[in-house]
């Protein structure tokens, strides 16, 4: 295993710590997030009773196969708690998140969560964020109208592909990256987008996550957000 690796792995285990019975928790996507799934594997076959729901189908696919038992977000409107990686976090806990394209599912349950952990390895923690190209979900038929909107703001935009097709999210839409270097004000640059007709859902998570823990050197920091 890779040092990065490793440190997704303690993190992740350190996260898992948090879990506790009778909670529903959220579950993200990506690698480091199954990580997450692979300890609270081992902790539900041990006799942890939890209920789960996760951002995205391939989550849920694992999640089946570790026999974490799950539920539909459909008929919920809160989470206890969710553990899920980033793409960028910074010292104040605002985020880009969205590299694997579970974005509008993720930011919906993280919105909904009491409490957001976010789970990440050194190298995604920033002075600034942007270097990582901002996922914007957006609706199909006004990808290219929003794709220009996002233009006018003098960065730029490419539609995430795969297999030379447009890639289609768990809820059918696109993703739009918006190459911005840096984010010098993460707060006016999410309104904007936002603002934007045809936007499902932007990356920038700026005040959703309440503690982050990252793996470092084969140990872990945890540190939690300041909001007072
Ligand atoms: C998926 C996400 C992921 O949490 C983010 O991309 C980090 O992934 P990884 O842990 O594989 O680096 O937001 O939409």
């Amino acid at each position: 295993m890779s040092d990065l690796e490793a440190e997704k792995a303690l993190a992740a285990k350190r996260a898992v710590d948090e879990i506790q019975d009778g909670m529903l928790v959220g579950l993200g996507t990506g690698s480091t997030a199954n990580y997450v799934l692979k300890y609270l594997g081992k902790r539900v076959a041990a006799g942890l009773r939890i209920t789960a729901v996760p951002t995205s189908r391939m989550t849920e696919a694992l999640a089946r196969e570790l026999a974490v038992p799950l539920v539909a977000f459909g008929g919920l409107s809160s989470v206890d708690l969710t553990i899920d990686g980033a793409d960028e976090i910074d010292q104040n806990l605002q985020a880009i998140k969205g590299g694997g394209g579970a974005l509008l599912r993720e930011k919906v349950i993280a919105a909904a969560s009491a409490r957001v952990i976010a789970v990440v390895d050194s190298s995604k923690v920033v002075r600034r964020l942007g270097r990582f190209p901002l996922p914007v979900e957006v609706f199909p038929f006004a990808a290219e109208f929003v794709g220009a909107r996002l233009a006018d703001l003098g960065v730029p935009v490419s539609l995430r592909l795969q297999n030379d097709d447009p890639l289609l999210t768990d809820h059918g839409n696109h993703i739009l990256d918006v190459a911005f270097g840096v984010i010098t004000d993460p707060q006016q640059t999410a309104l904007a987008i936002a603002a934007i007709p045809g936007v499902a859902a932007h990356s920038l998570f700026l005040s959703e996550i309440d503690t982050i823990i990252v793996g470092r050197d084969g140990a872990v920091d945890v540190r939690h957000a300041d909001r007072s």
